[in-house]
């Protein structure tokens, strides 16, 4: 195993908050509760932490680092078609998109669950139930982002849960590794 430093400490604590704040507020707190707007205020302060990290942080942590391009994006699915094994040690591009989506997805629950506290949107409909229809997407992405990285996991022999909890990926020496 070679093993290589990759996630600074802010992206593991956003991502382990992210990962609390979400389940509470998707699952457990009372949605007509303050504690439900705090919470959920908390997981637009953390998108918005991770915003600014992915323009000035660390290397792995720059969205420059892993901006999907139609290239890359084949690339992968052929490595996924043919079981051509290649470790990337920042995050693959298929899984860039759904961080992507992920974090679009959030600021748009947050934004909405705002509006349903302001004069002008309380009561409106088709704001609550865009709220909702934003939490069942957001529900079902994080469904498929965890399935995707137990398997990718399997499939390259990387622990990437163990990776996102110490930062260091541990790659089998024979993987062929993209930068
Ligand atoms: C137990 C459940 C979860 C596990 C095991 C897990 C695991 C991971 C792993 C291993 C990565 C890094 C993938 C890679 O190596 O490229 C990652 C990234 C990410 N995950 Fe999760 N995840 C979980 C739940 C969630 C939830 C609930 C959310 C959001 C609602 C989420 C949002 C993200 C985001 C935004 C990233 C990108 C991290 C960054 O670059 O800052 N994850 N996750
Ligand atoms: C990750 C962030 C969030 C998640 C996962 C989330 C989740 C939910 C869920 C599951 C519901 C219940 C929908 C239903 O009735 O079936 C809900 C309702 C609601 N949420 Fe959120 N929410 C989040 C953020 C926010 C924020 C930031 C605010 C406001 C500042 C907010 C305000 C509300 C309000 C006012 C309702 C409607 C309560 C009612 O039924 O009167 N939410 N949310």
């Amino acid at each position: 195993m070679i093993r290589h430093s990759v996630w600074d400490p802010l992206v593991r604590i956003f991502h382990w908050s992210l990962v609390l704040t979400f389940a509470a507020n998707a699952l457990i707190t009372d949605p007509e509760s303050n504690l439900h707007e705090w919470v959920g205020y908390i997981v637009l302060g953390l998108v918005g932490l991770r915003l600014v990290w992915g323009v000035i942080g660390a290397r792995h942590a720059r969205f420059a680092a892993f901006i999907p391009t139609p290239n890359t994006v084949l690339g992968q699915l052929q490595d996924l078609a043919t079981g051509r094994k290649r470790v990337h040690l920042g995050h693959t591009p298929l899984g860039a998109l759904m961080i992507f989506n992920l974090l679009l997805t959030l600021l748009a629950i947050g934004a909405t669950g705002y509006m349903m506290t302001t004069n002008t949107y309380w009561g409106v409909e088709w704001v609550e139930e865009t709220h909702e229809l934003l939490v069942s997407w957001a529900e079902m992405s994080v469904a498929a982002h965890i399935a995707a990285v137990i398997f990718e996991s399997w499939r390259t022999g990387v622990n990437l849960p163990r990776a996102m909890v110490s930062g260091v990926k541990s790659v089998p020496a024979d993987a062929k590794v993209v930068e």
